[in-house]
């Protein structure tokens, strides 16, 4: 807030307001309004995925998605190292173990390192499309079948990345490429899983709704007036992608040649654009003074109070989590707003 450039703002000029207009005057506000499963369809339908199983946050579209596949205690998760906390909480939320990997110069898990990785109790490989940057998945789901392993792709950050896995869970939260303000979504092939995650996202009622409850479940439901808002951004999605792609290109070209900034390799969608810089603390705190928001890259999973690991200064990730930070990266910013951004960054590694 406050800035003139933040990092991210949802872009909302589509028919939003008339769908959550809709919806209220129609008093479905609750998720038992037709939104909902319209949403859930269209995003489906979107990735070539057959179910959608929408919920309230990608934190619980994970753990949906671990429930479903039957993680629990004593089972092992792997997960990456340079990731947001959740894709890690989301294990413990389930009663399992996150087992980190690092990552590779994209980002993105290091495949190579998987393996090494894998004990008998490993049940599940959960690949993060950091970014918006698309992990190798083909390498991913070969090992997976060599072990016989479930992989959950999470795709908060990669709305407009294709699904490949047993289960992908997007996020919503209003600083992603589409949203719902909060809320998510799991998308499967799997008509079983997606019965499940369903169940798991009501309460597990029972079909007669007569209070018997077989399992312990949650209330993870997205209301009729989120769907409304994510329908309409659904149906923008190809524009969003290519407005960001346009703004990625237009940083890569403004930002090549400026001495202290490393480009970052190139993104299957645009999330946010990061891009490691020297001097990087005061480079903030100068574009900050000139309105421009920035943010940090993940810190290693080693590095949190909850996963403390000595070994976090020899990764990749935390290479990357000392120099990395990203740019304000929203479908609305102009080919003039990107001027002034890379204008200020230039100035100030000209300034020396
Ligand atoms: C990689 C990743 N996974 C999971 C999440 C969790 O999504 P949410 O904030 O909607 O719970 C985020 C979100 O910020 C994320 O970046």
């Amino acid at each position: 807030m406050g800035y003139e450039y933040p990092v991210s703002q949802p872009w909302l000029e589509g028919r939003e307001l008339e769908y959550v207009t809709e919806a209220v005057g129609s008093g479905w506000i609750s998720s038992q309004g037709p939104a909902v499963k319209r949403f859930e369809e269209a995003f489906a339908g979107y990735n070539d995925v057959a179910h959608g199983v929408a919920c309230s946050s990608g934190t619980t579209a994970l753990t949906l998605a671990l429930r479903a596949l039957g993680v629990g205690p004593g089972d092992e998760v792997i997960v990456p190292e340079f990731t947001m906390i959740a894709t890690a909480w989301a294990v413990e939320y389930v009663g399992g173990t996150p087992v980190f990997v690092d990552c590779g110069d994209d980002l993105t898990i290091d495949a190579a390192r998987i393996e090494e990785k894998i004990t008998p109790r490993t049940k599940v490989i959960m690949p993060v499309h950091v970014y918006g940057r698309r992990c190798d998945m083909d390498a991913i789901m070969d090992i997976a079948f060599q072990y016989g392993l479930r992989v959950v792709e999470d795709s908060a950050e990669a709305h407009g990345v294709r699904p490949v896995a047993d289960i992908a869970c997007f996020s919503l939260f209003a600083n992603k490429i589409i949203t719902s303000g909060e809320g998510g979504i799991c998308l499967t092939d799997d008509p079983w899983l997606a019965g499940q995650m369903a169940h798991l996202r009501g309460m597990a009622f029972s079909s007669e709704h007569n209070f018997l409850h077989k399992k312990l479940a949650y209330n993870f439901r997205m209301t009729n007036m989120q769907a409304a808002v994510a329908l309409a951004q659904v149906e923008r999605l190809d524009e969003i992608l290519a407005r960001r792609r346009d703004i990625e290109k237009r940083y890569d070209e403004g930002l090549r040649d400026i001495p202290g900034i490393t480009l970052m390799p190139p993104r299957e969608v645009l999330w946010m654009y990061d891009l490691r810089a020297e001097r990087r603390e005061e480079l903030r705190r100068f574009l900050a003074e000139a309105g421009i928001e920035t943010r940090l890259f993940f810190k290693p999973m080693s590095r949190q109070p909850g996963y403390l690991d000595p070994v976090w200064p020899t990764l990749n990730a935390h290479r990357f989590a000392e120099d990395g930070l990203y740019l304000p990266t929203y479908t609305q910013l102009t080919a003039a707003d990107q001027e002034r951004i890379v204008g200020a960054i230039r100035e100030f590694y000209a300034a020396g």
